[in-house]
């Protein structure tokens, strides 16, 4: 279905399964050969990136460990700014590669505060590893966002992890809000 509803608001078809797979297994490939003789770890930020961290991790050959914060900063459809954190980071990450997997990255200030938690441990690198990025909307440059999957428009987006009012997380594909 290339339009559907969700609560309030119109979706429409913005990425099929098939072209996300096929993205993630190339980032993939792309993680197994800069982390090559390396045991990096990955942190998954849920919710949204419950879909795409599972889909990732099959690809990763190299031995890694997997471990998920879990922070809100968002109602609806607009940022709120405010970061809350609900299930904190794991406390070994000094000497560490770190690898921070996100749904999305937007405004980048969640990305921004998660990745300053990290630095306070003195791990041995910090990498962002995100789906998907909207370079209209990032405040500020993020030097650590190695590994994106799409950039996209300033829309707001669900599907694949990423909800509406908490909805739509289970959908396959990616659909954006139509105005
Ligand atoms: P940032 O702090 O503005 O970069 O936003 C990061 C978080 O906001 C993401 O991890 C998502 O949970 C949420 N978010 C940002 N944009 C969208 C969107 O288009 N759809 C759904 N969630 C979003």
């Amino acid at each position: 279905m290339n339009t559907i509803q969700i609560a309030d608001k119109k979706f429409e078809l913005l990425m099929e399964n098939e072209t996300i797979n096929k993205r993630i297994r190339l980032i993939g490939i792309q993680l197994n050969v800069d982390y090559e003789d390396r045991c990096p770890v990955f942190i998954g930020v849920l919710n949204g990136s419950f879909i795409f961290m599972g889909d990732l991790l099959k690809e990763i050959e190299v031995p890694c460990e997997v471990e998920f914060i879990k922070v809100s900063s968002y109602r609806g459809t607009e940022s709120i700014g405010t970061i809350k954190e609900v299930i904190g980071l794991p406390e070994n990450l000094g000497n560490r590669d770190v690898i921070i997997v996100e749904d999305i990255v937007d405004t980048g200030i969640t990305i921004k505060h998660i990745i300053d938690q990290v630095y306070l441990q003195k791990p041995a690198s910090v990498k962002v590893c995100s789906l998907l990025y909207k370079p209209a909307a990032l405040r500020a440059p993020v030097e650590e966002l190695q590994y994106t999957g799409f950039e996209i428009p300033n829309d707001f987006v669900v599907g694949y992890g990423l909800d509406y009012n908490g909805l739509g997380r289970n959908l396959k594909e990616i659909y954006r809000a139509i105005l």
